[in-house]
């Protein structure tokens, strides 16, 4: 079929890709003109596992075609995706004015083919219906709810194969069309799921919630779990073998980050607010989230009984999550300005984020960038971890010797508790126990 996107950013440059390589003409509408012709040259302005090679193999089988120029549309107009970004207003609320903009955009261009414009971007229940009634009300197309569930760091796969493809329809004479445009990702079993719009758009917002709630949820414990000598990593696995409970997103750590979490619960409290609907759960996720990085902080603050200023500080992973550049609302981004605020000198790696830090305005001559994890080691006297690269699972213990001081505050449980002991490493992580000896005495510390 004959397909637009617009928007490449990593939702549509995702979309149009994948659409490419499973057959359909595709074209992608971008408003940057820069981040078109770099596009155009194989540069991605991301980095994402395995889209370098689709977006390549798209333009050169001649499948995916990259324009600013939106009249191109006419003769890709077998169905719209819109897949423009819906930030946060300052106020919380979800900011979609780059949906109406491109929506009235698209319709401005006199194309009688257009049928139908397919929402993918996360908007707020009920939008897809109002701006149906508000701009499409004079043509006759349809505004469909098609929330977008793939995950950053794992994009490509989530999109060729997803859990479920959730299509929010009034016309129930669009479902084959749309059974047709999705088929190729939907081959082994049925996961195609009809609904209305609002029930499509609060599905992704209940999914986002449901997920970062169970993050805080075992933060919270983690807390607890110090307090108590309990090891949290135990903990989970006996919960998560519970199928009723299961093991993802059960992991403790420095907080959820990245552009859809903290964005989507925001504009979820703010949308129910609307509504004169308090919702007090969403709200302590978030409060919960919130405070984290400081928990992590706060041990090594306490080790060094509060003394931090003037401290040399390793720092290792940006991004708020591995196999990702991106650090929108990434815990490092808090860990870095607290550590600047009380006095710290930090030396930091991460192994794709850092042309990205450097935009950063926490990018001061007080942050050092090194050119490895073992580099930031030298003369240091503590290490954060805030990012579960996999590179840093596998490092030679030894580079811990760089170190002036070797005391490590993982906040993502990385290393075996025996192993750092072994190794004479003072280690403080999230909700585990840690016996430390230190000065001749064995202390059991919570770490
Ligand atoms: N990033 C994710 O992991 C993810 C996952 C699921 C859903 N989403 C949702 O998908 C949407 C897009 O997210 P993203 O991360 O891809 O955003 P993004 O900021 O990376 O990309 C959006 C792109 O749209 C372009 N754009 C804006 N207005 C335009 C217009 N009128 N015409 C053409 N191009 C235009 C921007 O220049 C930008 O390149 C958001 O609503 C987000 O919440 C994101």
């Amino acid at each position: 079929m004959k397909l637009t996107v617009v928007g490449s950013g990593y939702v549509g440059l995702v979309t149009a890709a994948c659409f490419s390589f499973a057959g359909h003409d595709v074209l992608c509408v971008e408003k940057d003109k820069k981040k078109i012709s770099s596009i155009k040259k194989g540069n991605l302005p991301f980095y994402e596992p395995n889209l370098e090679n689709l977006v390549k193999e798209g333009i050169k089988n001649g499948r995916l075609i990259f324009s600013t120029d939106l009249s191109l549309i006419n003769e890709f107009s077998e169905s719209v995706f819109i897949c423009v970004g819906t930030p946060s207003n300052p106020d919380g609320s979800a900011n979609i004015n780059y949906v109406k903009k491109s929506l009235k955009q698209i319709l401005l261009i006199d194309n009688s083919k257009l049928e139908d414009i397919v929402i993918k971007s996360t908007v707020p229940p009920g939008t897809a219906d109002r701006l149906s009634s508000e701009i499409c009300e004079k043509r006759n197309i349809d505004l469909v709810s098609c929330p977008e569930f793939l995950r950053e760091g794992s994009a490509v796969q989530d999109f060729l194969k997803p859990q479920r493809i959730i299509l929010g329809l009034h016309n129930q004479r669009k479902r084959d069309k749309f059974r047709s445009i999705f088929s190729p990702f939907n081959r082994k079993q049925d996961r195609i799921l009809f609904m209305d719009p609002v029930s499509a758009e609060l599905t992704k917002y209940a999914s986002n919630a449901m997920l970062a709630t169970k993050i805080s949820f075992i933060n919270e414990l983690s807390r607890y779990s110090d307090l108590k000598g309990a090891n949290i990593e135990k903990v989970r696995m006996g919960m998560g073998l519970d199928s009723r409970i299961g093991l993802e997103y059960l992991y403790p750590g420095c907080g959820f980050g990245g552009s859809c979490f903290p964005k989507d619960i925001d504009a979820l409290i703010s949308s129910a607010k609307e509504a004169n609907l308090n919702l007090d759960l969403i709200k302590a996720v978030k409060k919960i989230n919130q405070s984290q990085p400081d928990y992590l902080i706060d041990k090594l603050s306490d080790h060094y009984d509060n003394q931090l200023n003037g401290k040399t500080i390793s720092l290792w992973g940006l991004s708020f999550k591995p196999n990702t550049d991106d650090m929108r609302s990434a815990p490092a981004l808090k860990v870095i300005s607290k550590l600047l605020d009380l006095g710290c000198f930090l030396q930091i790696y991460d192994p794709k984020a850092m042309e990205n830090f450097k935009n950063s305005p926490l990018h001061t001559p007080n942050t050092l960038l090194c050119n490895s994890a073992s580099e930031t080691l030298e003369g240091s006297d503590g290490l954060v971890i805030c990012t579960e690269w996999r590179e840093f699972f596998q490092i030679d213990l030894n580079v811990f010797q760089r170190m002036k001081s070797k005391v490590v505050i993982d906040g993502r449980n990385i290393y075996p508790l025996e192993t750092m002991k072994e190794n004479d490493i003072i280690y403080y992580s999230i909700g585990r126990p840690f016996t430390n000896i230190k000065q001749g005495n064995i202390e059991l510390k919570a770490s």
